[in-house]
C-alpha cells in the first residue's frame, strides 16, 4: 500500500526533510492531484502563490481565525427579502422570493457585491443557492424555516469523493442553503436563526422510509473565502454545516442545536477542505460536534482531496452518543495538520475520537489536541474501527488507513466512566501516539487503558496508561 499513496509518503519523507521542502512537495502533490479530478470540482482557479503564501502559518499560538478569511468590502447593493415579495408569517412559502432574490443578487457579483437582509419574522423556504461576493444577513429575531416538502429540497448529484449519497445510493437532497464554486461569501447577522425543521427527515430515517440521503442545513462545495458568524442554526436534517472541496473557511461564534437524540445531526463537518478555522461555537447535537472528513473508501481515495490545516478552538458542547471532535470515519482522501484546542465537552460519549477502518485507505497524520476539559464524558479518548460501512461491494479490503502522529496534551476529564480505548488495526498499527499531562478522574481503579495495535509514548498521565505508551516515555519530553 505504501508505495501507492504519494501524499502519505510525502508526509513520511517530510518527517526527515527540512520543513519547507516537505511542505512544498506536499502541496505540489495536492495541487497535482486536484488537477486530475472531476472538472466540476476542480481547483483550477487557485493561484499557486496564494497557496504557498498560506502554508506555513498554522501555529498553536495563533489566537484567531483572522488569517483564514480575507475581509470583504461593504456590499454595493443591499436588499431585503421583502423587496422580492417575501412574507414572514411562518406559513407562506418564500422559495420563489429567495430564488428570485438570489438571481437578482447574482448580477452584482462582479460589480461591487450584494447583501440580502432577512428581517424579523418567520420565513419558510425551500432550498436556494447563494452567489459570490454576497452577504446573507439575518436580523435579530429573523428565522429562516426549512420547507416541509421534500420536493423543495431537490435531488442533486452524489459527491464524487463519496460515490453515492452517504445514506442511500444515488443522488441526495440538496442542502437548504447551498453554494457551489463561490468566493467571498458571508452568512451572518444579529443572532438570527436558520431552522431546518429536520423532524420530518429524522422520522423518515427512523421509520426507514427515507429514499434519498438527507440534505444539510448549509453546504458549500468548491468554494473559498467564506465566513459564517454570529448566528444560530437549529434542527438540521443531516450534518449541519458541510464545507467540501473548499478552502479558507471561517465558522465563528455560532450556536448550533439539534435535539440530543437526532440521527446524524453533526455540527460542522469540514470535508476535503484546506484552511478551515472553527472557533467560539456552542454545539448540541445527536452526533459529533465537529467531524473532520475526506471522502469514503475507493471514491475518496481516487479523488485524494485531503482535509488539511484545520483549526478547532474554543468549541463547547454535548453529544450523548458521539464525540466532541471526531476524525473520520470517512477519511480516505487523508486528514492532516489538525489543531484542536480549548475544547470543552460535557455529558457526551467521547471527547476525541479517531474513527477509521479497513477499506478506507488514506491517512490521519499530525493531529494536535491541546487543552481539553471534559465532564461526564463516558470514554474521554477513543480510537476505534467504525461500523464496517462501505459505499458498495467494490471497496478494497487491502486499503488500510495510516494513522500516525497524534499529540494529546493538557487534558482533564471529570467523572469519566471508562478509560481510553485506543484500538488500531492489526495490519496497520497506529503510530506515534503521544500523550502528555492527562488526568482522567472518576474511573474505577480496577479499570485499565485498553490499547491494541498502537505505539507511542506518554508523560504525566493518570491513571497509568497502557504498556504500549510506556515504552518510549523519554521520546515525548515533559516540560522541565
Ligand atoms: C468579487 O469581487 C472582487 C472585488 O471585490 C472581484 O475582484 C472578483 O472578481 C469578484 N468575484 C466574482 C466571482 O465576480
Ligand atoms: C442550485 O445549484 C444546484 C447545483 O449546485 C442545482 O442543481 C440547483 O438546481 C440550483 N438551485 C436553484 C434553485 O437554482
Ligand atoms: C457573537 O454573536 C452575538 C450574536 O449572535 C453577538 O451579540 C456577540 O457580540 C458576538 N460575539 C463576538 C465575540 O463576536
Ligand atoms: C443566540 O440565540 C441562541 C438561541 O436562542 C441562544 O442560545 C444564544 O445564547 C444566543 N447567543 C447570543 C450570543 O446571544
Ligand atoms: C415516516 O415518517 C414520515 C415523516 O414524518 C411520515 O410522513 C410517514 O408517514 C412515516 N411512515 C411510516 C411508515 O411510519
Ligand atoms: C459578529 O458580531 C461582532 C460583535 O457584534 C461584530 O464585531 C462582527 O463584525 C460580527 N461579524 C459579522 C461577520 O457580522
Ligand atoms: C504538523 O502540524 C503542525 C501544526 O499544525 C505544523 O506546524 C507542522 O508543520 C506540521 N508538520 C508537518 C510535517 O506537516
Ligand atoms: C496540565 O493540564 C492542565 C489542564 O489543561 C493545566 O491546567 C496544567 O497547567 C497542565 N500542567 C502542565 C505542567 O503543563
Ligand atoms: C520506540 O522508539 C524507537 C526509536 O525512536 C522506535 O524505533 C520504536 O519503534 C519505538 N517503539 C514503540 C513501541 O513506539
Amino acid at each position: 500500500m505504501e508505495g501507492q499513496n504519494p501524499i502519505l509518503n510525502s508526509i513520511k519523507r517530510g518527517l526527515k526533510r527540512p520543513l519547507w521542502a516537505s511542505l512544498l512537495f506536499l502541496f505540489t502533490v495536492i495541487l497535482l492531484s486536484g488537477l486530475q479530478i472531476n472538472k466540476e470540482y476542480s481547483i483550477f482557479s487557485i493561484p499557486l502563490g496564494f497557496m504557498s503564501g498560506r502554508v506555513g502559518f498554522i501555529s498553536g499560538s495563533q489566537r484567531s481565525c483572522a488569517d483564514f478569511f480575507k475581509q470583504v468590502p461593504a456590499r454595493k447593493v443591499v436588499k431585503s427579502i421583502t423587496d422580492f415579495g417575501g412574507i414572514g408569517d411562518g406559513k407562506t412559502s418564500n422559495t420563489d422570493a429567495f430564488q428570485r432574490a438570489m438571481e437578482f443578487m447574482a448580477r452584482f457579483t462582479d460589480t461591487g457585491g450584494s447583501q440580502l437582509v432577512v428581517p424579523k419574522g418567520r420565513w419558510l423556504t425551500g432550498s436556494f443557492n447563494l452567489t459570490s461576493n454576497f452577504t446573507l444577513f439575518l436580523q435579530h429575531d429573523a428565522v429562516i424555516l426549512g420547507s416541509q416538502d421534500p420536493k423543495e429540497w431537490p435531488i442533486i448529484n452524489a459527491l464524487p469523493s463519496y460515490g453515492r449519497g452517504r445514506e442511500r445510493p444515488g443522488g441526495r437532497h440538496i442542502s437548504l442553503i447551498h453554494g457551489n464554486g463561490l468566493t467571498n461569501v458571508v452568512i451572518t447577522g444579529e443572532n438570527g436563526t436558520i431552522d431546518g425543521q429536520g423532524k420530518m427527515w429524522w422520522e423518515l430515517w427512523w421509520n426507514r422510509t427515507l429514499v434519498h440521503t438527507r440534505g444539510h442545513l448549509v453546504e458549500l462545495i468548491n468554494s473559498q473565502n467564506i465566513l459564517i458568524q454570529n448566528l444560530t442554526f437549529l434542527n438540521s436534517p443531516f450534518w449541519t454545516i458541510h464545507p467540501i472541496y473548499c478552502r479558507n473557511i471561517v465558522i465563528r461564534n455560532m450556536t448550533i442545536l439539534s435535539p440530543l437524540d437526532t440521527p446524524n445531526t453533526d455540527g460542522i463537518d469540514p470535508d476535503s477542505s484546506l484552511n478551515v478555522c472553527i472557533e467560539d461555537c456552542y454545539i448540541e447535537s445527536g452526533d459529533d460536534l465537529i467531524a473532520v472528513k475526506s471522502g469514503w473508501d475507493q471514491y475518496g481515495m481516487k479523488m485524494a482531496r485531503p482535509s488539511t490545516n484545520i483549526i478547532v478552538r474554543r468549541v463547547k458542547g454535548t453529544t450523548p452518543t458521539c464525540s466532541g471532535v471526531g476524525i473520520g470515519s470517512e477519511m480516505s482522501g487523508g486528514v492532516s495538520n489538525v489543531i484542536i484546542e480549548d475544547l470543552y465537552v460535557k455529558d457526551s460519549a467521547a471527547g476525541v475520537r479517531i474513527k477509521t477502518d479497513i477499506g478506507r485507505g488514506g491517512y490521519i497524520a499530525n493531529i494536535t489536541i491541546n487543552n481539553m476539559r471534559m465532564e461526564r464524558v463516558k470514554v474521554p479518548i477513543r480510537f476505534s474501527r467504525g461500523a464496517n460501512d462501505h459505499p458498495d461491494e467494490r471497496w478494497d479490503p487491502k486499503a488500510l488507513p495510516k494513522v500516525r502522529g497524534i499529540h494529546i496534551s493538557n487534558v482533564v476529564s471529570l467523572d469519566s466512566k471508562r478509560p481510553p480505548l485506543l484500538e488500531g488495526i492489526e495490519e496497520a498499527p497506529f503510530e506515534e501516539i503521544h500523550m502528555k499531562n492527562i488526568s482522567l478522574f472518576g474511573l474505577d481503579p480496577s479499570m485499565t487503558w485498553n490499547c491494541k495495535f498502537i505505539s507511542g509514548s506518554s508523560c504525566s498521565v493518570f491513571p497509568t496508561p497502557c504498556s504500549q505508551l510506556l515504552k518510549n516515555e523519554s521520546n515525548f519530553q515533559c516540560p522541565n
